[in-house]
């Protein structure tokens, strides 16, 4: 490969790799070792199996007879690539007392070490150059993962702790250090959430007296158009093949659902009322007893638990931690509907790229009363601070294979059961995210800072 598109790689290689460390650098070992569930992994078993990535897919193809740095990481921290190998429990990831923490951080030294060699001597070849460009937008995915999944840990902890490297979040607390007790530190601030008027309700603009601006209803005339990653840059393959559809006249919400909106679904009876919901979150919402989003709790107000610690449930900002079934509830009872991703993508495709982003260390939705709106219906928060549930299934594109090899299994092979949620979130690196971008989930799933924005059929 040419020697400026290698220094490019290695620049961006030294920004991806240092900035998973910089989010594990306030956790101590322990915060880094166990998982709270089988769905989310230890910060420890993240910065390894990032690093595994370039081991397995990199180093092994570039350096013929590279002597591994530990033979058995290449069980412990395969995540799924059955054409690698064996991979370890992930259920039990969390029981992986040893390697520590510190070799952990010496092995992604090591690969480093020969990844920064290779990369300033653009010796990679342009195949291997485009497997370390995925690697680091692997990376970027994990460091998402090393936010949601470490809020899950540190919320099952009752003294509500702190994540050092989080800036005012959510009107919580903004100073202290894990493990201090904070539990009072959110409290008395705001006053809590109160039940107010303004919900998406489908009849149009509604004035909203919570501090979130006005939900107001951008129209998209149907028609034929092209979806999907066609140009140049970073896209993963399931972005693609660009390709045409032929999209209904729809209208898409200026912003996303918040929470004070909830507030009132909820006090509507929303989690009692099996009208409202799909056969499987109905079952879902008996069989986890669910009766408001995860992390929040009832102590008269609202509170939930944020990587700031306990803070009251500020009504303006988006809602998050739903399941697509409580998406798809509240949408029902607003009178409106999901979005398909494809109509979503149609909004996002002229929509800036703004947002409230990983690098923001904000790590909670701001309120859309921080991104005054310049036109009655101009998007907010499209990109950033919540990831939007669609009502779409993930499901390959009109002429999607899946690539060859062990890389093939990165994607395609999830391709079924899951829902596809769009525009990145406030844990998303900002330069991860993108129109075409594909996220997908299982729709009962809820530690990822998943919101709602809400469509509606028009008859243009
Ligand atoms: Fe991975």
């Amino acid at each position: 490969m040419f020697r400026a598109m290698a220094a490019e790689l290695r620049d961006f290689y030294r920004q991806v790799r240092s900035a998973s460390e910089a989010l594990a650098k306030p956790l101590s070992p322990e915060d880094q070792t166990p998982q709270s569930m089988p769905d989310a992994s230890p910060v420890k078993w993240h910065l390894a199996h990032t690093t595994w990535f370039f081991e397995t897919f990199v180093l092994e193809k570039a350096l013929p007879g590279h002597a591994p740095c530990d033979p058995a990481y290449r069980v412990l921290f395969n995540s799924y690539y059955n054409s690698v190998g064996e991979q370890f429990a992930r259920p039990q990831r969390g029981l992986v007392t040893r390697p520590g923490i510190g070799e952990v951080r010496d092995y992604r030294q090591r690969v480093d070490s020969h990844m920064e060699k290779l990369l300033t001597r653009g010796a990679l070849s342009d195949e291997l150059a485009r497997v370390a460009l995925l690697g680091l937008h692997h990376e970027q995915q994990h460091q998402e993962l090393i936010v949601t999944d470490l809020k899950h840990l540190l919320a099952q902890n009752p003294t509500h702790p702190i994540y050092g490297a989080c800036n005012a979040a959510g009107g919580g607390a903004t100073s202290g250090e894990i493990g201090e007790d904070n539990g009072s530190a959110g409290r008395g601030r705001g006053g809590g959430a109160r039940i107010r008027g303004g919900a998406a309700d489908a009849s149009g603009s509604a004035e909203s007296s919570d501090g979130a601006p006005p939900l107001a209803w951008r129209r998209v005339s149907a028609g034929l158009r092209e979806f999907g990653h066609g140009g140049a840059g970073f896209a993963f393959d399931n972005e693609g093949p660009r390709h045409l559809a032929h999209l209904h006249g729809f209208e898409l919400a200026s912003r996303p659902v918040t929470a004070g909106e909830y507030l009132e679904f909820m006090a509507d009876s929303g989690y009692q009322r099996p009208e409202l919901w799909l056969s499987d979150g109905w079952a879902a919402v008996q069989r986890h007893g669910w009766r408001a989003p995860l992390y929040w709790q009832q102590d008269g107000a609202w509170f939930h638990y944020t990587l700031a610690g306990l803070a009251p449930v500020h009504p303006a900002e988006p809602v998050t931690h739903v399941s697509a079934y409580e998406a798809d509830a509240y949408a029902r009872w607003a009178g409106a509907r999901l979005p398909t991703e494809l109509e979503w993508e149609a909004v996002a495709a002229d929509t800036p790229l703004r947002g409230h982003f990983a690098e923001h260390r904000r790590f909670h939705p701001a309120p859309a009363s921080e991104a005054a709106p310049a036109a009655e219906c101009e998007m907010l928060q499209l990109y950033g601070d919540v990831w939007e549930w669609t009502a779409s299934a993930y499901a390959p594109y009109p002429g999607y294979t899946a690539p060859p090899g062990a890389l093939g299994e990165y994607n395609g092979k999830f391709m079924a059961n899951q829902l596809v949620l769009r525009g990145g979130s406030c844990a998303t690196p900002a330069r991860h995210i993108r129109a075409t971008y594909r996220n997908f989930f299982y729709p009962d799933a809820r530690w990822q800072y998943s919101g709602i924005r809400l469509a509606r059929n028009s008859e243009q």
